[in-house]
């Protein structure tokens, strides 16, 4: 009997023999598809290779590819667990030809597989075909023998297949498993084709055409293979059980979630077991790919399942989480094939047991509330919208949990009035808003959201999506369409561009369409969930709903990387070195720089600032990988994440980890832990260098640190070291002497200053050099007078000279006027006290004062002190003293 993965890789082997390259498995959120939620088929990573736009080193290959089924076309989850072969996860084994072999190889291939390697009696086996395609039934009957009664023609589109409304398509050709008499049910196309008898095992389509819009089809560039064949199917006819879960694989899960709870996977409770396993699959593999839970788009599909599961495991009475302790059993299954299972079971093991914890606080009040509405209900009754819209909003009941919860009794939900509901509460929403006093314009974002709904961000795993227009709005106001040179917003249903938030700014960087392009120049989150982007049309005509392709500016993102988990590092590295006072007042993370602002009463010493810098420089080198994880608030901040005081978050919040400590009380633990949101290097080696090139203050308490990372931090460094080179060839000496050297000179300076200004002095005092206005003494109104208009003497070395003065007079009048090198005057008078009772100082220098074009001065009787702008007539204040003194 032949396990799950005996099955998996005999069919990678087989075609492997055959010229196939085996390619990994594609990840569940589509990078290179707009209009697909989740990869729901093997050829989706194929999707390009069909239509001609991208080429691989091969041209045929094999894979097994996890798929997802739930939201959007293909949406399965309804019956999940109720019924024998519905998943929301599930593996689709193909191989696949890209221009190379067509139908008759495809065909061959496909029968000796299923005859031959499987193992299956040819006689149980019969097929379809489109039924205008005499080929296929023509290779059907040449290869494989069969009679025309088993080659069944199917004229609808269940032989005609498309990835979504647009994309790759073909007819398709599918080989049937006949279980026999003994099991109800018609071959396909009869009336009860959906019985157990004949099951459907293998679907090879013909890919032949590409789905442009709903009318337009192209044929592709060359007719190509795609095939799907549903690895738990097929295993149920390897092993000859009629039910998917109970091949070995969901058995083993089955028997875990038996074992968790105590109850056997018997009667009702079977299906319970079954929803559990199935669930188990979908949300670990979409945990691992990247996808957490959240109130929207693919994290909203997330956690349905996830809930729809958690419920199933509250009716089987567990009284603990339960899904988060399966989570081994799936990684010892799963695991070998999908090696990201391994990697990411950390992740997923807490992601599901929050999810779980937090539910289960609503999920009992939530079911009481349910029991009481519908108490007296039975089938064919409906419960109102109102009462689903309450467990919807109140008690984080997805509507199709409450449907699921009512199933059974054959109850209803009125699914108009919990729209009606819904529309009531955002409209409330959008009427607050509207009354909160934010510029009217932002409302704009509400019709925005009501038309596109929210924008799911892929960039913490791709700097490059596809994605559709969902809104476009142009001068405050949505539009169909925009034009070259128009300024617009955009916004799509997807998208990797970062919107600014948490001090990082936002993603620039191009989205183009087929005959348009957009240069985007900022990107913002607006209202509820929107990303938007800022930016101008640069080529032709958007229009919303077009497809385009959304490319980052990379350079750009990836030095906003490194300086936002340089910020990181540097948080810690402050508190390190100055104490756990430090707390972050504010950040910017720009491509150029970081800014970080900080509490912290003084200056940062220099060697406070080395360590800081050293400390983060360590880190880098460590190249330790940057891991994110998704926690609940309370549990995060107990293991130690810095939270911004007085931040509002959400329930639950990434958590941001890089580096080991090395020292000090948390040594060997995490270096750093950060509630953020933003994006970050992989690894802290990618952050290349830390440099700070500014500290200061910006507020009383709070610092500013300013820093470089990677290239700009060295060429930061290489100017540096530019201008001391430059300095040492000014100075002649060698680098490590213009320390030396300057000091030298910086001594040398002070000594001429002040042999200089000793000079002036003496040639002040002792006249005849020029500097002087008259000769040596002389007498004024009978008495000694001195007066001298000095250039290059500080105004406060004026008095010096005044006393001076003074006593070389013995008895009499001393009047300096000095002038500036700017053209202004300062002028000092000094009386010898004798002669004070005969002239103030004070009159004296206002005169002077006067002719200097000055406001007056003042000082005492023996000494006082003026100024003025007019220099050039500084002969002229000597000359006003002399007057006054005359009287
Ligand atoms: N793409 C085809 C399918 O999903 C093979 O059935």
């Amino acid at each position: 009997m032949s396990g799950v993965n005996d099955i998996r890789s005999t069919f990678l082997d087989y075609f492997q023999k055959n010229g196939h390259e085996i390619v990994a498995s594609g990840p569940l959120v589509p990078r290179n598809d707009p209009t697909l939620m989740f990869t729901n088929a093997g050829m989706v990573q194929f999707k390009n290779v069909f239509t001609g736009l991208e080429t691989r080193p091969y041209d045929r290959a094999v894979t097994a590819q996890k798929c997802v089924r739930a939201g959007g076309k293909h949406n399965d989850l309804d019956n999940v667990g109720y019924t024998a072969r519905h998943h929301t996860f599930f593996e689709m084994m193909g191989n696949f030809s890209f221009g190379d072999y067509f139908k008759e190889r495809a065909i061959e291939l496909a029968w000796n597989l299923v005859t031959r390697e499987f193992g299956l009696d040819p006689k149980r086996l019969l097929v379809t075909v489109y039924h205008t395609d005499d080929d296929a039934a023509g290779y059907w009957k040449k290869i494989a023998g069969l009679s025309d009664d088993r080659i069944i023609r199917i004229p609808t589109s269940d032989n005609f297949w498309a990835m979504g409304d647009t994309g790759p398509c073909g007819p398709c050709s599918e080989i049937f498993y006949d279980h026999g008499e003994g099991i109800p049910g018609g071959p396909p196309g009869s009336p009860d084709e959906d019985g157990d008898r004949f099951i459907e095992i293998w679907n090879l389509v013909f890919m032949q055409f590409e789905q442009l819009t709903l009318d337009e089809r192209v044929d592709l560039p060359r007719p190509s293979i795609d095939t799907g064949m549903g690895l738990e199917r097929v295993a149920a006819v390897l092993q000859g059980v009629h039910n998917n879960y109970d091949i070995d694989l969901f058995q083993a899960l089955i028997r875990a979630s038996v074992e968790a709870t105590g109850v056997k996977a018997e009667g009702a409770q079977r299906a319970s077991h079954n929803v559990i396993a199935d669930h188990l699959r979908a949300s670990s593999f979409l945990i691992a790919d990247g996808v957490l839970p959240s109130n929207e788009g693919r994290g909203y599909v997330l956690r349905r399942i996830m809930r729809r599961a958690m419920r199933h495991a509250q009716l089987l009475g567990a009284e603990q989480p339960l899904m988060w302790r399966l989570v081994p059993a799936l990684v010892r299954e799963m695991g070998q094939a999908y090696p990201e299972l391994v990697r990411g079971e950390a992740l997923i093991t807490e992601t599901l047991k929050l999810e779980e914890t937090r539910f289960r606080k609503t999920l009992a009040r939530g079911l009481t509330l349910l029991s009481d509405a519908t108490g007296d209900m039975g089938e064919g009754d409906r419960l109102d919208g109102e009462t689903a819209f309450k467990l919807y909003d109140t008690y984080g009941f997805p509507l199709d949990l409450t449907q699921d919860a009512l199933r059974q009794r054959g109850i209803a939900v009125d699914l108009e009035g919990f729209d009606t509901a819904m529309q009531r509460q955002k409209a409330e929403a959008r009427a607050n808003w509207a009354g909160s006093g934010e510029a009217a314009t932002e409302t704009v974002w509400f019709s925005v959201k009501d038309k596109a709904g929210s924008s799911d961000f892929l960039g913490y795993e791709t700097e490059e999506a596809e994605g559709v227009v969902t809104a476009l709005v142009r001068d405050g106001g949505l539009v169909e369409t925009a034009g070259e040179g128009e300024a617009i917003a955009i916004v799509t249903n997807q998208t990797p561009f970062y919107g600014e938030s948490g001090g990082q700014v936002g993603d620039t960087g191009t989205i183009e369409g087929e005959d348009f392009a957009i240069g985007v120049s900022d990107t913002q989150k607006k209202g509820d969930g929107l990303l938007v982007h800022f930016g101008t049309v640069t080529k032709g005509t958007v229009a919303t709903g077009a497809a385009v392709a959304l490319r980052v500016d990379h350079a750009r993102r990836t030095r906003i990387r490194a300086n936002h988990s340089a910020t990181h590092l540097l948080h810690e590295a402050l508190r390190e070195v100055l104490g756990t006072h430090v707390a972050q007042k504010g950040s910017l993370v720009a491509p150029e720089r970081l800014r970080f602002d900080f509490s912290h009463p003084k200056p940062i010493s220099d060697e406070e600032l080395a360590r800081i810098e050293d400390i983060a420089n360590e880190i880098v080198l460590q190249n330790a990988p940057v891991a994110t994880r998704l926690m609940a608030v309370d549990d995060a901040i107990e293991a130690g994440a810095m939270a911004l005081f007085g931040e509002k978050y959400g329930d639950e919040v990434r958590v941001v980890s890089m580096g080991t400590a090395t020292g000090g009380e948390k040594n060997g633990k995490t270096y750093s832990l950060e509630l953020c949101g933003g994006t970050h290097v992989r690894a802290t080696g990618d952050i290349g260098l830390v440099r700070v090139v500014s500290e200061g203050a910006v507020a009383s308490g709070v610092r500013r640190l300013e820093a470089l990372t990677g290239r700009a931090a060295r060429q930061h460094l290489d100017q540096q070291e530019r201008l001391l080179k430059q300095s040492a060839s000014a100075l002649k000496v060698a680098a490590a002497d213009v320390p030396g050297r300057l000091e030298t000179l910086m001594e040398e300076r002070r000594r001429f200053e002040r042999e200089l200004a000793d000079a002036r002095r003496k040639l002040a005092l002792g006249g005849g050099n020029g500097a002087a206005a008259d000769g040596g003494a002389e007498t004024v109104a009978g008495v000694n007078f001195l007066g001298r208009v000095v250039a290059g003497i500080a105004p406060k070395d004026l008095k010096a000279l005044a006393d001076e003065g003074k006593a070389s007079l013995g008895s009499g009048v001393a009047v300096f006027v000095g002038t500036s090198e700017e053209g202004k005057a300062s002028v000092v008078v000094g009386v010898t006290a004798d002669l004070t009772g005969r002239f103030s100082a004070v009159d004296l220098v206002r005169a002077a004062s006067a002719a200097i074009g000055g406001q007056g001065g003042g000082g005492r009787p023996d000494m006082a002190q003026a100024g003025g702008p007019d220099g050039a007539k500084a002969d002229a204040a000597v000359a006003a003293v002399r007057v006054a003194m005359e009287g």
